[in-house]
């Protein structure tokens, strides 16, 4: 291990200015302003990682933890959130006990598994624009992007369609977890999470009466044959599916839309050329990625790169800074189609690295990959015509509430 001399404290660090006024409306504006004084930075959140490579390190770095239960404990969370955190919160979860829940998760959306469900993607994408007329304006989130992922993930899981009602509103109501202050949200989670609760406990119960041919049934009969997780376990990691893969692609998907759209003549070369759609689809999560940041807490001081991290400290990995640097992106602001495999400009960090690694990734791609390429198929016009209004960009996810769409059918 090199010792630096003088490590550079976080207090001595040049500041992103996260309540600046600018972030709000350009957060890679006042992100630009801070790499201007080098690859760290602080705000309030934490020490802020900007570059792409560092942040790829740190990923991987085991002396960094998620952000653990006792964390959110001193916030002051409640009983259905104190447990949900305790056995179902996959990323805040470490060493043993996240391997064994997460590999038997993991089988269930291998890539292999999730290659075969695109027609079921496609089938939910007509499903949604049968009904709208030849031509027209939309909230194209309230229209597709809020129920699209929600009906692909509950087909796959084995919740039925009919049952979406009974439990979407105490879903959506999990955003309030990736806000911040988290505490004014607690009342409203705690209510949320016990619907939930109550819903996937009763759906567990069915399955283990009739198994089917759906992910549950694989992961009750997991569960069985190799008895590694509880049922606590089970029952609130499905809920947890359920909150990790609903506002990430419902926001990225409206995002890929935009970005489409902001590239004058792309939609007709996607219509020409189905085949550009995954490259394209790819470099939409580098020029609007819906994760902002992870956060990783230090085990133990140490010093990266001259600069100091404390443990204990928040260390945020700033993925939104991370897509946009000038150091691993010849033009961060231009749009071109990005590689799906790993090479020296493709945007690596979308859906994290390492033990955290996405669950829902192959996932996440391809229902935006299917969705492009179902719209791109059916509409000859799909124009954005006006702005979004935006979630904060300090929060952990960052993407438009509504985006209004002028379509015209082919
Ligand atoms: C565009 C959509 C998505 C994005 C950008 C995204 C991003 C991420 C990121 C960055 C992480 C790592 C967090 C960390 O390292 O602290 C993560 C973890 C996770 N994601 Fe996604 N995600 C998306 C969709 C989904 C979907 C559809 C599912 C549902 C299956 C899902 C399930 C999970 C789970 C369970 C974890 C925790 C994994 C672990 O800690 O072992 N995600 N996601």
């Amino acid at each position: 291990v090199t010792e630096v001399a003088h490590p550079v404290e976080e207090a001595d660090l040049p500041p992103l200015e996260i309540d600046d006024p600018l972030y709000a409306t350009d957060p890679q504006a006042v992100i630009a302003r801070a790499r201007q004084h080098g690859r760290f930075a602080a705000s309030r959140r934490g020490v802020e990682v900007l570059a792409h490579d560092d942040v790829m390190k740190l990923l991987l770095d085991n002396r960094l933890h998620a952000q653990d239960t006792r964390v959110w404990q001193r916030y002051g969370a409640q009983e259905r959130l104190s447990a949900f955190i305790q056995d179902g919160l996959l990323s805040a979860m470490q060493g043993e006990r996240h391997s064994r829940i997460r590999r038997i998760f993991l089988a269930a959306f291998r890539a292999r598994h999730i290659e075969d469900q695109r027609p079921l993607m496609r089938s939910v994408a007509e499903d949604l624009i049968a009904d709208w007329p030849a031509s027209g304006g939309i909230d194209f989130v309230t229209a597709f992007t809020l129920p699209y992922p929600m009906r692909v993930l509950c087909q796959i899981v084995g919740i039925p369609t009919a049952d979406i009602p009974e439990f979407s509103a105490a879903a959506t109501q999990l955003h309030l977890l990736s806000q911040s202050p988290l505490e004014p949200g607690f009342p409203a989670i705690e209510k949320a999470l016990s619907t939930l609760w109550d819903y996937c406990l009763g759906l567990v119960a069915i399955r283990r009466d009739q198994p089917s041919e759906d992910a549950i049934s694989a992961l009750i009969a997991a569960q069985e044959t190799e008895g590694r997780i509880t049922d606590d376990e089970l029952v609130w990691n499905i809920v947890n599916l359920i909150f990790a893969g609903q506002d990430t692609t419902r926001y990225q998907l409206a995002s890929a839309i935009r970005a489409i759209d902001e590239q004058p003549g792309l939609w007709d070369r996607l219509h020409a050329d189905p085949s550009s759609i995954p490259g394209i689809c790819e470099e939409t999560l580098r020029i609007y990625p819906v994760t902002n940041f992870v956060v990783r807490i230090p085990q133990e001081d140490f010093v990266y790169e001259g600069v100091r991290f404390a443990k204990g400290r928040r260390v945020i990995l700033n993925f939104q800074a991370a897509s946009r640097d000038p150091e691993h992106f010849g033009d961060p602001a231009g749009f071109s189609p990005r590689s799906l495999n790993r090479g020296p400009e493709t945007y690596d960090v979308p859906f994290g690295l390492g033990s955290h690694f996405c669950l829902g990734a192959a996932l996440a791609k391809a229902e935006i990959q299917e969705a492009v390429t179902v719209l791109v198929s059916r509409f000859s016009r799909f124009a954005v015509t006006g702005p979004s209004h935006m979630t904060t960009p300090a929060g952990m996810l960052y993407g438009p509430e509504n985006l209004p769409v002028d379509f015209t059918r082919r």
